[in-house]
């Protein structure tokens, strides 16, 4: 295995947080830094594969296909010249995963054994999750080294915080994940909302350092990228989103190291 491989998870069961946001600007972040990047789209919805590809993905080979016969994800793995990544796109299999292995012995690590092989190939590997507690994000929360969650400031999105978290926790409990909680990060912040505002200082002072200090405001260009099939930093470099995600992307790597050298 690539001793410095890292498998990266961006989970959270909320819908619309800004998980694919994230994950593609950190892929697009890191791919910048020379690493060899993979990014797993494990949504069967698909949005950053659509995004990316311009059109549904139509493989003989489809990812949830392959996780299903136990197979190597290398044939599913289609480069993104553009951002310097390599992508693994959703497939309407992800769905039938779920369902087939529901009684597998082995079903929440079927992700962890794909990924043995592809740890050898790429330094970091992103894995963008559904949003619900389901199979798939199961399998992403045990093939993960870390996890980080994005959340929205809103009531409804830090209340759902806890059953993330309880998830997460259970996992680790029952010996079937070692992944750790790298951190949580506000998404799609509204500076100039006082709710918003009184949200985050209350997410600072009950998860301390687990929040990132970098915050990704609302930003036009981050919901405009995807309709050109790019992520913000390389729709607008310049765009208040890009500076947050690159900024988040080395917070990320600092934090990592820093627990290595530990
Ligand atoms: N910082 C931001 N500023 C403005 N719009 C944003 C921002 N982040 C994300 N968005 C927009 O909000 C919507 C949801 O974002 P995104 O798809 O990243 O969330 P998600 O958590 O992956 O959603 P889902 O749960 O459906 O997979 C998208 O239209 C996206 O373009
Ligand atoms: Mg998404």
């Amino acid at each position: 295995m690539n001793s410095n491989s890292l498998v990266l998870a961006i989970a959270n069961n909320k819908g619309g947080v800004g998980k694919t946001s994230t994950a593609l600007n950190l892929a697009c972040a890191f791919a910048g830094t020379r690493r060899k990047v993979l990014y797993i789209d494990l949504d069967p919805q698909g949005s950053a594969s659509v995004s990316i590809l311009r059109t549904r993905p139509i493989s003989i080979i489809s990812s949830g296909n392959a996780l299903i016969q136990g197979s190597s994800l290398v044939p599913c793995i289609v480069p993104y010249q553009l951002a310097k990544f390599d992508l693994i796109p959703a497939s309407d299999d992800l769905t039938a995963f779920c369902i087939k292995k529901a009684d597998d012995e082995h079903k929440e690590h079927c992700l962890k054994e794909a990924l043995k092989s592809l740890r050898l190939i790429y330094d970091i590997i992103i894995i963008d999750c559904p949003p619900a507690l389901n199979l798939l994000t199961i399998n992403a929360l045990c093939a993960a080294d870390e996890l980080v969650i994005p959340t929205t400031c809103d009531y409804f999105a830090v209340e759902g915080l806890g059953s993330l978290m309880r998830a997460f926790e259970s996992l680790k409990r029952k010996g079937l994940s070692t992944v750790h909680l790298m951190g949580i990060v506000c998404t799609i912040y509204n500076q100039g909302e006082p709710l918003s505002q009184k949200i985050a200082k209350d997410l600072k002072s009950n998860m301390g350092q687990l929040l990132f200090n970098t915050v990704i405001p609302y930003c036009s260009q981050i919901s405009e990228a995807p309709s050109v099939g790019k992520p913000v930093i390389l729709y607008d470099k310049n765009a208040i989103g890009s500076k947050a995600y690159l900024s988040l992307a080395a917070e990320i790597l600092s934090r990592y190291q820093q627990q290595h050298q530990q």
